[in-house]
């Protein structure tokens, strides 16, 4: 599947980054991907004048100097270093300044100006493409009008929308994994693989949440006549409500598959949690692998759960640059389980959740894997789709 083809123009491109150029990524999803970035960086505006960073920043400071001026929680400085860093890179209003010690250090370089006639703007362009796509604006909205809610007065209630446990916001939380279609191709791309790498057996899907994973799969394993591939599937998730619910929709949708659904933290020893070492042919997840708080150690465990000859595949959000925060992550950071959860590592784990191409290759080898595949082609696609961030790891054990 991924072997190079002479493409149409002449260049060589693989089949599957083929596909996601004329079939997934479309010119509506790449003007939204690219409006939803300027919309962060708008949003960074408001927060830095809400925040009122021109002046805290009159001298450098280091991102958990301004967290604790600012009396955010303590790990409140994971957020302001991602949003400080993404404004030294993206605007003229924050420069961060090289230091002998080594710590990073930001300084305010003038007022910013007032978003708010343009975030109406990006927000009427973007729904002339679709309601779909708000569902991506109000994911990234929420995180700049509760930045300061959720970062002191409220430090649980990112975590309580992310596990399920918010139930006023379960729809806010639902609709940005699965009826945004920036992040709905991670579902579709993950399941075009699976259908090409996949021959047979039993299926592990991790962090499976509100299901985008397991709807793909089952449903584009039924169109290419192949659903009697899946011998089984086990479907897991440390959120309970996630899996019921999602257990609801899949059995009415597909009464005949085995299937089980059960509690799983990646976390943890997996067999400790009854999955049996060497009972998977397949482990999958969509944005779910990069939650991980260890990751070299939950991918050591994920090879033992596999048979010899088995394949993890995981549709992932990835960086281009190792520390640029992802517009989504203006809400994301606002939990406390997202923003520290990683062990990190300056050498693959160089921030938290989403990892670099390079990054993943690196853990993989550490953790015993062969054959690794980041799939598309990443630079040609970046050709016409310069702000595209998803991509499938596929990698074997031996
Ligand atoms: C970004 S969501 C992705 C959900 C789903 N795969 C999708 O794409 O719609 C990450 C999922 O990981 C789950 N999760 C968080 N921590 C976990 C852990 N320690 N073990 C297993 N799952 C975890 C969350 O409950 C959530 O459902």
């Amino acid at each position: 599947m991924f072997e190079a083809i002479k493409g149409l123009m002449g260049r060589r491109v693989d089949p599957f980054t083929e596909w996601c150029q004329q079939e997934l990524f479309t010119s509506d999803m790449v003007k939204a991907a690219e409006l939803l970035e300027k919309t962060c960086d708008l949003h960074l505006f408001s927060i830095y004048r809400m925040l009122d960073l021109e002046n805290i920043l009159n001298e450098p400071k280091t991102a958990r100097e301004v967290t604790n001026e600012l009396r955010l929680v303590d790990s409140a400085d994971v957020t302001v270093e991602a949003v400080l860093w993404r404004l030294a890179h993206n605007s003229d209003v924050v420069e961060l300044v090289e230091n002998a010690d080594g710590e990073d250090r930001y300084v305010s370089r003038g007022p910013a100006p007032d978003p708010s006639a343009d975030l109406a703007l990006k927000w009427a362009q973007l729904s002339t493409l679709g309601d779909e796509y708000l569902a991506a604006r109000k994911f990234v909205d929420f995180g700049a009008t509760h930045f300061v809610e959720a970062l002191r007065d409220d430090p649980d209630l990112m975590d309580r929308v992310l596990s399920g446990r918010e139930p006023r916001l379960a729809e806010l939380w639902d609709q940005a994994t699965n009826l945004d279609p920036l992040q709905d191709i991670h579902g579709k791309m993950g399941a075009r693989v699976i259908l090409h790498e996949f021959q047979g057996g039993d299926i592990l899907e991790i962090g499976g949440g509100t299901g985008n994973g397991i709807r793909h799969v089952l449903d584009t394993l039924a169109e290419g006549n192949a659903l009697d591939r899946v011998n089984h599937y086990l479907f897991t998730d440390i959120s309970t409500a996630f899996v019921l619910n999602t257990r609801r929709a899949i059995r009415k949708a597909y009464p005949d598959i085995k299937s089980d659904w059960r509690y799983l933290d990646i976390n943890k020893e997996f067999a400790s949690q009854k999955i049996e070492r060497e009972s998977a042919d397949l482990i999958y997840g969509v944005n779910a692998a990069h939650v991980a708080k260890d990751i070299v150690e939950m991918l050591k465990e994920c090879h033992a759960t596999l048979r010899s000859g088995g394949q993890v595949i995981f549709s992932e959000r990835i960086r281009l640059d190792s520390r640029m925060m992802a517009p989504r992550e203006l809400s994301l950071n606002l939990s406390i389980y997202h923003r520290t959860a990683a062990v990190r590592n300056a050498d693959y784990r160089p921030v938290h959740c989403y990892l670099t191409p390079a990054n993943w290759e690196r853990v993989l080898d550490m953790a015993g894997f062969n054959d690794v595949v980041i799939c598309p082609d990443l630079d040609t696609v970046g050709e016409t789709f310069p702000h595209q961030y998803a991509a499938v790891v596929v990698a074997k054990k031996a």
